[in-house]
Parts: structure tokens; sequence; C-alpha cells
């Protein structure tokens, strides 16, 4: 196993049907992606595995060449049920490894610990079942006191980050601790690429307003993963990649902060994440 650098950029699958999940992965992969994200609970891993298993046979690329990241189940927190649940992943995902494994959300109320849970994948690091520890949904302080109880250091921190949320103190967090910020709904659901502002920057630029969405988070040292089912989507998203948006566009964008969230995890969200939508 090599270490990878994470591409800035990423395939998000969630909502995807098994069927379009391993569509979506296969032509991802061909035009470049080497970053997929899925989860348990979006009852897609199988898809992907398959699109994974289709193009590794191919030689379009190799296992070491893509980051394949993953959650454990929400309900299966507690140390003993996530390492069943990324054991189960491993054979959806037909895999040896896996590159990311997230706790999806911090559910103490379920049983999360960050003493047993990410130590229990810390364990699961050691034996080389998976390379990295992810978090997702997780505040500055609760990666904070994690780390004072484990004795690997958190990867990445997914979360939701976008245009209408910004978090800037979050990502400065990220930044300063060395964490990548993984950005999930990167386009707002599609929410934020019918904005006036976003409409305006992508027309002056000749660009989407998606390339504008995510031209921006990774102006910011961010790793979107957009979700796009539709070849055209995935193509459109890719070539974000190559865009840098003038300085001029980029205050632009920052000046739409609206404190918006789409996701609203259940059980764990903090009250400081007011419910806007
Ligand atoms: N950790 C967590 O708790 C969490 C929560 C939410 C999401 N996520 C991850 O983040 C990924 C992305 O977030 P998301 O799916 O919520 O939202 P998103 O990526 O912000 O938006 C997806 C929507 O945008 C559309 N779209 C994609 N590319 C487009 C383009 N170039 N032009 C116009 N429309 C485009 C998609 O349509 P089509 O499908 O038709 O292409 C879909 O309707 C998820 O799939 C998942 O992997 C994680």
């Amino acid at each position: 196993m090599t270490d990878v650098e994470l591409p800035k950029i990423g395939l998000g699958t969630w909502v995807l049907k098994p069927y379009e999940a391993r569509y979506s992965t296969i032509q991802a992969l061909k035009m470049g992606y080497r970053f997929i994200d899925t989860a348990q609970a979006y009852r897609n891993e199988e898809g992907v595995g398959d699109g994974l298993k289709e193009v590794f046979e191919t030689g379009i690329t190799k296992r070491d060449e893509v980051i394949v990241a993953t959650k454990v189940f929400p309900l299966s927190v507690r140390a003993k049920r996530a390492v069943k649940s990324t054991y189960k992943s491993l054979t959806k995902l037909q895999l040896d490894y896996i590159d990311i494994m997230y706790i999806h959300y911090p559910a103490f109320a379920l049983g999360y610990s960050h003493e047993k849970s990410l130590g229990a994948l810390g364990v699961l690091v050691d034996e080389g079942i998976i390379k990295h520890i992810g978090v997702s949904n997780f505040t500055p302080k609760m990666i904070t006191d994690a780390h004072e109880v484990i004795d690997k250091k958190i990867y990445a921190n997914q979360i939701e980050h976008h245009p209408y949320l910004q978090q800037p103190e979050v990502l400065e967090y990220h930044k300063k601790n060395k964490i990548h910020q993984v950005s999930y709904s990167p386009l707002g659901r599609a929410h934020v690429l019918k904005d006036p502002v976003i409409k305006e920057v992508a027309e002056k630029n000749k660009i989407s307003p998606a390339q504008v969405c995510l031209a921006w988070v990774i102006s910011k040292g961010a790793y979107p993963i957009p979700k796009a089912t539709s070849l055209e989507h995935l193509v459109d998203n890719f070539k974000a990649l190559n865009i840098q948006l003038p300085d001029e566009d980029i205050k632009k964008i920052d000046a739409l902060e609206r404190n918006i969230r789409y996701i609203h995890p259940p059980v764990v969200s903090p009250k400081e994440w007011k419910r806007k939508v």
C-alpha cells in the first residue's frame, strides 16, 4: 500500500442506487477521478464495489491509485459493531483495505465514544484493514477531545461546506491541525447553483455554476465530493480542477455566507447548528 495524496476532487454517491453508483464510479474513474465517497448507510457499496472491480480488471487504473472512502453504519458506532461494519463494507466493496473509514456522525446517544470507537478503528489501521481514520460532522472541539484519548491522527473531517455555509473557523482549525477538510454537499445540493451571484460569476468566466462552487471550495484548500448521476455532470465537475477563480470573484462568493445547512444528521446535530432549512 502506497500513500496517495488526497485528490482535490472526489465523487459523492449519496442517494445513488447501486446500479447508478456502479455507473458513476466507472465513468468517474475513466475520466480521471481517483477519489470515491460512499457509506454503508447509502446502501450502494455493492454498486461502487462492482464499478471498482470492473475498472481495476480492465486496467483503467489500479487499486493503489484510488482513494476509496466509506463510513461506519450510523447505528453501529460502538467499538465492536464499528469493526463489524468495517468488515461488511470491505466485503461489499470487494476490497482488501479501505483508504478512509469515517465515523458517519458522532452519535454519542447511540454509544459512540472517541476512545473506544476511534480506538477500534485504530486497531484496524494497525492491521492494514483501513489506511486512515476519518470523522464526519464533527466540531473542532470533538476532534480536539478525540485526539486527547486516541493514539492515531484523524486524517479527515467530512463536513457540509458550500457558499451558503462557509464555516471559516472550522476550515482554519483543520488547516492548523493538518486535517483534510472533505466538503460534502459542495453544490448545496444544487440549491446554490441558482444563486444570481454564482450565475453571474459563471457567465463572466464562461464556466458552469457547479464549477464556480467547486473551484471556490478548492480555492479554500478543501476537497469537494460532488455527487453526480449523469455523464455531463461528472465531466463538468471534474473540469473544476483546472479552474482558478479571480480573487474578486472569490470575494463575491465569500459574501454569500448565509449559515444555511441542508443536512441535519439525526441524533447528533449540535445546538449551534441552527435549523434554517
Ligand atoms: N457525511 C455526511 O453526513 C454527508 C452528508 C451529505 C452528503 N455527503 C456526501 O457528499 C456528497 C455530495 O453531497 P450531496 O449529494 O448532498 O450534494 P451536492 O453534491 O452538493 O449536489 C448534488 C446535486 O447536484 C446536481 N449536480 C451535480 N453536478 C452538477 C452539475 N455539474 N450541474 C448541475 N447540477 C449538478 C446533482 O444532480 P445529478 O445527480 O442529476 O447529477 C444533484 O442533484 C454525497 O453524495 C455524499 O457522498 C456526506
